[in-house]
Order: structure tokens, then C-alpha cells, then sequence
């Protein structure tokens, strides 16, 4: 075969977990004890009543064919109620709510729509990979916004050049923030509003996380700020807020126009979801909350546990408001490759170099709180021990 990969692949960036894969396999063979706060994949099991739905309606031959391909009316409906009682923000199902097969697909094919060969895309660091992958395969550039400590992990607006800014077509945020855990306010959303609308940009919210918070914080939806339906969407998934990562569904909301264009992509791309899988979504944003609220408290127990160790292990790490991600300073002087090679070698603790996020990220390890509280309280434990 003499078909090369087309450059679209070749310039993709190196798989982020490839080295420490190969560390932890090595470790395993040894028969090393592994604890792995690598994956942000809850471990918690998806809630019965949901399970449930979804077995009585793949039992419905109704539900065996092709799904409408925006979602089914039921499942869009559903998020158009669950919006007005989780954030007071209306939408309409029809034009400004779309089904997705997860968050991750809706994002990484949102750029097709806009993005023309050289455009450009505003894009934060460290940051999940996707959104810079997604327009790379859309022929654009991305333009990197640093996140940093002294900013509160939040991307300054005003560094971004004027020229750059004129050529921008797409702005992705993501708060509660993987990897950071930072969180957003009002504030910061009505400045992305305006300088949105001052250089006529669509603003990509991801707020996969907006449910994983703690301490009685709740997350507010960029929607929430005066404007923001006129230059953006904000794309939701049920994979961490009902533990339902397998299941693959998720949702953008907002400006119809965005909302269509991005619909018409899928449209030639995929079929939807499976409408029993969409008809247990129903049921998971229908039904009630108290599992959310289980899960919760959950992470925050371990989140306690983790920052206490780590803080005693002399680490100044901050505990996050939201998200299940600890974003850990590495010891003085110590690069983020080196010190997750240390946990891991020294300690058999898998945990994500903050640089595998971007440059930006460097300095620090991300470290995952889905393990259960025993294997958190066993890596601190083991962390203690390590000196440098
Ligand atoms: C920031 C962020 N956005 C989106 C996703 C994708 O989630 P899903 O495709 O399961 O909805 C993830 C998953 O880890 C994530 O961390």
C-alpha cells in the first residue's frame, strides 16, 4: 500500500497518554499495584431509573430505526426544560437544542460549518485537544490564548491582537475548566459577549462540567448573560453529569443559526442517536436530581482527601470549585513529564502532565478524582512517602 495518511493526520499531535501508556503497561507486567487518576471516565455506575428506560425502550421496534437527525422531539424538549430549571434561560426545542453523540462529536464537527481554509479560530491552552484538532481538520488556525494562574485560568481577551481578532470566526471557553478546574463568572461571560460582538465571532462554550461542582457552588450557563443567544451555543453531556460516558449523547443549545449550520454537518456525517438512548437521556434529565447531588458529594470527599494529602506533601494545590480534576504545581523546578514519571515509577500513580494539554499547562500534572476515596487516601499515602 502506497497510499500515504493525508496531512490532516500526519500534523495531528502526538496521542497525549502514549508514553504514559506504555510506563503503566511496563508497571502492570511487574505486577505493580496501579492507581490511575489519569482518565476524566467516572467509575461511578450510570443510575438505575436510567438504565431502566433505556431496556424498556430498546424492547419498542419504534425505536429500532434511523433517529430524526436533529434528535427526537421528546429528548430536545426534555433539555429545553431542564434549561429553564437549571439556568431560567428559555429555549425553543426546535431550532436551538440539537442531540448529539456526545459532546466531543458535536465539537469536532462545529468548525466544518464555519471555519473556511485560513481561518482563524480562538483557542485556549492547556485545554481539552479537541477543539485545536477539530480546526486543524477544518483547514484553519488556531490562535493559542494561554491560560494562566495569574489570570485565574481565564483566557485575557485584550492580549489577542486586533488583526487576529478581525479574522476570527470561532472563540471556544470551557468553564467549569478541564484541566484547570477553574470556574467562570458573569462577568467574564459578558466580556466573551462583547468582544464577541464587537468582532462578530461565535463563541463555542463547552460546559460538560457545569454539574460537577461542590460546596454549594453551581455553575451558571454562558446562556445566562444578556446576549450571548446573538453569538453562541454551549454544548452539554450527560457523560459526567448521570455517569453516562459510554452511553454517547449530548447536546448544544443556543443561537439557531450556529444550531443549524452545525446540524447540516451532521446531517451528511452521522445518523443520531439511538432513540432509546435518547429516551433514558429523557428519563436522566426528567427524573430526579438527588443522584446528581449523590455523585456530588462523592468527588468532593475525595477532592478533600487528595488536596489535604497533597497540601502535607508540601504541593500547593488548589481545591477545585468544580469539575472532578485536581490541577497539582509540580515541585519546584520539576517539568510535568518528569514529575508524572516520577508518580508513576515511584509511586505506581498514573496521573496526565499538564504540558500533554498544551504548553501553557506546563508546570503542572492533572489528576483525576475517579477512583473511590480508599485508592485516593492509598496515593496519598504513597505521595507522602516520595521526597524532592
Ligand atoms: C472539556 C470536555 N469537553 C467535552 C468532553 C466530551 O464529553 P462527551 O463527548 O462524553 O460528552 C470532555 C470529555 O472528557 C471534556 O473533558
Amino acid at each position: 500500500m502506497n497510499v500515504d495518511f493525508a496531512n490532516r493526520v500526519k500534523n495531528l499531535p502526538p496521542y497525549l497518554f502514549k508514553e504514559i501508556d506504555r510506563l503503566k503497561a511496563e508497571l502492570l507486567a511487574k505486577g505493580v499495584d496501579v492507581i490511575n487518576l489519569g482518565v476524566g471516565d467516572p467509575d461511578l455506575r450510570t443510575p438505575s431509573h436510567i438504565i431502566e428506560r433505556l431496556q424498556t425502550a430498546a424492547q419498542d421496534p419504534a425505536n429500532h430505526q434511523y433517529p430524526l437527525y436533529s434528535g427526537m422531539n421528546a429528548f430536545r424538549d426534555a433539555v429545553a426544560r431542564w434549561y429553564k430549571q437549571r439556568f431560567d434561560v428559555h429555549l425553543d426545542p426546535s431550532t436551538q437544542v440539537l442531540t448529539l453523540i456526545g459532546s466531543k462529536e458535536g465539537i469536532a464537527h462545529l468548525p466544518l460549518a464555519f471555519i473556511n481554509p485560513g481561518d482563524v479560530a480562538l483557542v485556549p491552552s492547556p485545554a481539552y485537544p479537541v477543539y485545536q484538532v477539530a480546526v486543524m481538520f477544518a483547514g484553519g488556525t488556531s490562535h493559542i490564548m494561554p491560560l494562566v494562574k495569574e489570570n485565574g485560568f481565564l483566557p485575557d481577551l485584550s492580549a489577542i491582537p486586533e488583526e487576529t481578532a478581525q479574522r476570527a470566526k470561532l472563540l471556544f471557553i470551557n468553564y467549569p475548566n478541564n484541566p484547570t478546574g477553574a470556574v467562570a463568572d458573569a462577568a467574564f461571560f459578558e466580556e466573551v459577549v462583547a468582544f464577541a460582538k464587537r468582532y462578530d465571532i461565535i463563541v463555542c462554550h463547552d460546559a460538560a462540567y457545569s454539574e460537577i461542582a461542590f460546596d454549594d457552588y453551581r455553575p451558571m450557563s454562558f446562556l445566562q448573560v444578556p446576549g450571548a443567544m446573538d453569538v453562541g451555543i454551549e454544548f452539554h453531556s450527560l457523560s459526567k453529569t448521570y455517569n453516562m460516558t459510554g452511553w454517547r449523547i449530548g447536546f448544544a443549545v443556543g443561537n439557531a443559526h450556529v444550531i443549524s449550520g452545525l446540524a447540516q454537518i451532521k446531517s451528511n456525517v452521522d445518523s443520531g442517536v439511538f432513540n432509546a438512548v435518547q429516551l433514558a437521556g429523557v428519563e436522566a434529565l426528567d427524573g430526579d436530581q438527588k443522584c446528581v447531588q449523590e455523585m456530588q458529594a462523592i468527588y468532593q470527599k475525595r477532592r478533600d482527601i487528595l488536596i489535604e494529602g497533597l497540601r502535607r506533601a508540601g504541593l500547593n494545590a488548589q481545591p477545585p470549585k468544580a469539575t472532578f480534576y485536581v490541577w497539582c504545581p509540580t515541585p519546584q523546578g520539576m517539568s510535568s513529564a518528569d514529575f508524572t514519571a516520577k508518580l508513576l515509577k515511584e509511586a505506581g500513580i498514573v496521573t496526565t502532565p499538564g504540558s500533554g494539554f498544551g504548553a501553557p499547562g506546563e508546570g503542572y500534572v492533572r489528576m483525576a478524582l475517579t477512583v473511590d476515596k480508599e485508592r485516593v487516601r492509598e496515593a496519598v499515602h504513597r505521595i507522602l512517602k516520595l521526597s524532592w
